[in-house]
C-alpha cells in the first residue's frame, strides 16, 4: 500500500512538472482521482491498524495535490508559463538605491532646524476657502494684492488652490490661543508660467510667533538663524521694506548667492542676493479677524522652499526639480 502510495505520488509529480496548458490540466486530475478510488478501494482490505495509517496517507497525498493542482491552474488562467518561471539562470537586475527629494530634504532641514529652536508643526489644507487665503489676511475681494497672487478655482469664487501657506496662520489663530511658535511647510499654487524661477506648483515653509514683547529683532534672529544652520555661518541674510497686506511693517528677505559667494553671478543676475522669503509682524487687523486684540504681538515668515535647495545643491533652474531627469538626480 504504501509503494503504491510513494508509486503515485512519484509519477504524478513528475507529470505535473510537464504541464502546459489546461486540457493537460485536466487529464491529470482525472487519472488522480481514479488513483484515490483504487487506493480507497484497496484501503478497505487492511487490518484496523493498517487501516488507519493508510487512510493518513492517502488524504496527505490528495491534499498536496489538490493544492498543487490549484496553483498551476491560477497560473494557466493568468497567461503565466508554468514550465519556465523557476528560471534560476536568469541575473536578476542591478539593484538601484532610491533617495529622497532634494525638495523633501531640505524642507525636512528647515523642520529639523525649527524644532531644535522650539517650533511646532501644524499643517493646513491645499484646496482652502477664499476667506482663509486671503479676506481674513487683510486682502479683500477687491485688494490689488491679489493679483500677485492669483491661483487656480475649484469653484469660482470661493473654493480654491492655496496661493501661499500663510493662510494656515488664520487657521492656526482661530483655534488657538498666544502664546506659541509654529511654522507650516506645505505645497501652494499660483498662476505663473515656467521659467528658471517659477513653476505653478511649489513648496513654501510658514512661520508664525505670537506672544507678549515678540518685536521684530525676534524675526530677524529667528529668520536667519535657521538658515545659517543649514548653509553655514558664512551666509548673509539682509531684510529690505517691502509690503504684505497682512503684515506691517513687513520685509522681504534676502540671503547671499550661494552660487558665486555674493559676488554676483547668472543666478542671482549679478546682484550677489536671492530673495528667498517675505516676512513681517502681523497686522492689527488679522489679529482681529481671529478674535484676538488689535494690541497682540507677533510676527510671520514663508519661505520659498524651491529656492533653497535650488542653493543647497547647486541647482540653475528651479523646473529641474520637478523633471525625473536621472543624470541629474545621481550628483545630488
Ligand atoms: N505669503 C507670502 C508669499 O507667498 C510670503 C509671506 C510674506 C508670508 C509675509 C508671511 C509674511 O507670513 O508675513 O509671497
Amino acid at each position: 500500500m504504501k509503494n503504491h502510495i510513494a508509486q503515485i505520488k512519484e509519477e504524478l509529480g513528475s507529470k505535473l512538472s510537464e504541464v502546459k496548458a489546461s486540457e493537460g490540466l485536466k487529464i491529470l486530475e482525472s487519472s488522480f482521482k481514479k488513483s484515490l478510488k483504487e487506493l480507497f478501494a484497496e484501503m478497505k482490505a487492511l487490518g484496523a491498524e493498517d487501516k488507519r495509517e493508510a487512510g493518513q496517507l492517502i488524504n496527505d497525498l490528495k491534499n498536496e495535490f489538490e493544492a498543487r493542482f490549484e496553483v498551476i491552474r491560477q497560473k494557466l488562467a493568468q497567461g503565466a508559463d508554468v514550465e519556465t518561471e523557476l528560471d534560476l539562470s536568469i541575473a536578476s537586475p542591478a539593484f538601484v538605491r532610491g533617495k529622497i527629494h532634494p525638495l523633501i530634504r531640505v524642507g525636512k532641514m528647515m523642520e529639523d532646524v525649527y524644532k531644535e529652536m522650539g517650533f511646532s508643526i501644524a499643517y493646513g489644507p491645499e484646496i482652502e476657502l477664499d476667506k482663509f487665503n486671503y479676506e481674513m489676511l487683510n486682502m479683500p475681494y477687491y485688494h490689488p494684492a491679489r493679483d500677485m497672487q492669483d491661483t487656480f478655482y475649484l469653484e469660482y469664487p470661493n473654493i480654491l488652490l492655496r496661493s501661499h501657506t500663510s493662510c494656515v496662520q488664520v487657521r492656526y489663530m482661530l483655534e488657538h490661543k498666544p502664546p506659541f511658535m509654529i511654522i507650516s511647510p506645505g505645497v501652494v499654487y499660483r498662476v505663473d508660467e515656467i521659467d528658471p524661477q517659477h513653476t505653478p506648483c511649489f513648496y513654501q515653509v510658514e512661520g508664525l510667533v505670537v506672544g507678549d514683547g515678540i518685536n521684530l529683532a525676534n524675526l530677524k534672529w529667528a529668520m536667519t538663524e535657521s538658515v545659517k544652520r543649514i548653509f553655514g555661518e558664512s551666509l548673509k541674510v539682509r531684510f529690505s521694506p517691502c509690503y504684505y497686506p497682512y503684515t506691517e511693517p513687513s520685509a522681504a528677505v534676502d540671503m547671499s548667492c550661494i552660487m558665486c559667494g555674493g559676488k554676483g553671478c547668472r543666478t542671482c543676475k549679478g546682484t550677489g542676493w536671492m530673495r528667498v522669503a517675505g516676512a513681517g509682524m502681523v497686522h492689527p487687523n488679522v489679529f482681529e479677524g481671529v478674535g484676538y486684540s488689535r494690541e497682540t504681538a507677533g510676527f510671520a515668515f514663508g519661505w520659498g522652499l524651491n529656492r533653497l535647495p535650488m542653493l543647497y545643491f547647486k541647482i540653475a533652474e528651479m523646473r529641474k526639480l520637478f523633471e525625473n531627469e536621472l543624470t541629474l538626480w545621481e550628483q545630488l
